[in-house]
């Protein structure tokens, strides 16, 4: 059962488009503003969740969402207030941007009792901070009501960088993730993974390019390097396609473990979107992207048996395929339609579209209607207790949590953005109806420890920082009239997301 119908009729939108009893303009017009009263039904979410933050947490890093209590799980900075500033910007909430700039302005990122993550605080902090100064110096500039707040995003993006870069202090430039920025110590590992390697030069680069400093942006590229150029030959199985280990002492591959999953994710994103940023520069990593995403076509398309119709990806290593995937996962369409949409290859199009739909079968086929952790389709490993459910579904949960992730809604809307086409739109309004249902509280919105059971089983209490980060901003982008910060088909981008769904202006316009 999904509840996609209810709200419609709730909204008083019940009477359909198709429907409508006067000539086409009337029917356009309809769209139009049952596409705004959907727009407002997301905003209306933020503020909700906006509210129980500053009533609850702020300035913490997280509500959590049961309790009406708050945790610190990213160094006590604050870390839903500055993740949230770029969806407050595009949603044009003035109140939450003046708040969230005035708090930036007084954080002290030199102090934390607690281990600092390189990959996490670039992505939501550095990230939140540069986007933020991208927008509000740009085509958002009517919202910051103190200049000085805007050039404090990137004295502190700044400064925070300072606080950090001693991790690429290392005998081959590929950093430390885990660190102590009081000691300039880290955690003694020995290796890097390779999405938290490679998922630094976007924002590191930038920064450099706003300074006039290229120091920063050096950093990363160094370590990304490594990555680019793939050593021993066993670290790259298939062309362009890389294992998950680096070792920090000299940049070699530790495996040949292969996968678009957690812990790989970001890095295959980051190669064409740093293509989108400075198609100049950045050639290289595209030409890499291209060759990954040609073997992941090649090698790790899978197909459900009882469903072959639907599209997954694999994972691999050493002669040993992998049939599960994940929530996280789901990014990939997205990035096969950018770097469709912006090379202009219609195969790689097409493929993501197929990843596309088998993502949206992993929410259309629970009691929800939001998909899972994570699920398999080895029909060797399927549990007795979802025999029914894998030969209906095509795929069996591993785990049914949903933890407010955006993977799947993100994908959505580049679809969306790139065909033009409506059924995306509504994949993304059903999410987001979904979602509302299932996981709100009284003071925000929380984890559900089993997306295929009535009320998505129980809720865990806590609300991550990219529920304002990420689903908010893609359920709501979908519905929003065209901007200068959505994504645009071909070369027409002047903004590039980062991971965490942080728009920055690209470096060619
Ligand atoms: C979201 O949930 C709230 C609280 O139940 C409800 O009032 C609102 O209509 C919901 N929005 C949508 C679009 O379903
Ligand atoms: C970081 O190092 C300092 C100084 O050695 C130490 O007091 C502190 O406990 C360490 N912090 C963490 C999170 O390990
Ligand atoms: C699931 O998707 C199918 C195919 O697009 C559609 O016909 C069906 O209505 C969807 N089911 C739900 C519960 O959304």
């Amino acid at each position: 059962m999904r509840v996609t119908s209810l709200p419609l009729a709730a909204l008083g939108l019940a009477g359909s488009v198709v429907t409508h009893p006067f000539g086409e303009t009337e029917a356009v017009l309809g769209r139009q503003s049952q596409t705004q009263q959907k727009a407002d039904a997301v905003k209306e979410a933020f503020q909700h969740a906006w509210n129980g933050y500053m009533k609850y947490a702020f300035p913490h890093d997280e509500l959590h969402p049961v309790s009406n209590g708050y945790g610190d799980s990213r160094n006590g900075w604050g870390a839903s207030a500055v993740d949230a500033l770029s969806t407050a910007i595009v949603m044009g909430n003035a109140d939450a941007v003046n708040t969230i700039l005035d708090h930036i302005s007084k954080i002290d990122y030199s102090q934390t009792s607690e281990q600092v993550s390189l990959f996490e605080t670039t992505i939501r902090y550095l990230a939140g901070m540069l986007s933020g100064y991208d927008l509000l110096t740009g085509p958002a500039s009517d919202l910051a009501s103190k200049k000085d707040n805007v050039d404090n995003l990137l004295t502190q993006s700044k400064n925070l960088a300072d606080v950090l870069k001693f991790a690429f202090d290392t005998e081959s430039g590929v950093p430390y993730n885990n660190l102590n920025i009081t000691s300039k110590g880290n955690d003694g590992s020995t290796t890097n993974g390779l999405a938290v390697t490679g998922t630094l030069a976007l924002e590191w680069t930038r920064l450099s390019d706003l300074l006039g400093d290229d120091s920063y942006g050096k950093l990363s590229q160094k370590a990304e390097s490594y990555l680019l150029n793939p050593q021993p030959s066993s670290g790259e199985p298939f062309p362009g396609l890389v294992g998950s280990n680096i070792y920090i002492s000299n940049g070699e591959f530790g495996d040949g473990a292969v996968s678009w999953n957690g812990g790989d994710d970001s890095f295959y994103e980051y190669l064409i979107k740093m293509y989108v940023y400075d198609p100049k520069r950045f050639e290289t990593y595209k030409d890499r992207w291209v060759l990954a995403a040609e073997s992941t076509i090649k090698h790790l398309q899978s197909h459900p048996e009882p469903r072959p119709e639907l599209t997954f990806l694999s994972s691999y290593d050493n002669g040993n395929y992998d049939l599960s995937s994940q929530h996280l996962t789901c990014f990939d369409g997205g990035s096969f339609l950018l770097g469709g949409s912006v090379l202009d290859r219609q195969d790689f199009i097409d493929f993501g579209l197929k990843l596309v739909n088998g993502c949206e079968a992993t929410y259309n086929q629970t009691l929800t209607g939001i998909g899972p952790e994570s699920w398999g389709w080895d029909p060797k490993q399927v549990p007795d207790s979802q025999k029914d459910f894998y030969e209906r579904a095509g795929f069996y949960i591993e785990s049914g949590y949903y933890v407010l992730r955006p993977e799947v809604v993100e994908s959505f809307y580049y679809a969306y953005r790139i065909t033009g086409s409506e059924v995306y739109r509504d994949w993304v309004w059903n999410a987001f109806v979904a979602i509302n249902a299932t996981t709100r509280t009284d003071s925000g919105f929380a984890t559900v420890t089993n997306v295929n059971a009535k009320g998505g089983g129980s809720k865990v209490d806590n609300q991550e920082s990219f529920l304002f980060a990420e689903v908010m901003k893609y359920c709501y982008l979908t519905h929003a009239e065209d901007a200068p910060w959505q994504v645009q088909r071909g070369d027409k981008n002047t903004f590039v997301f980062n991971t965490e769904a942080h728009p920055m202006r690209v470096k060619h316009t």
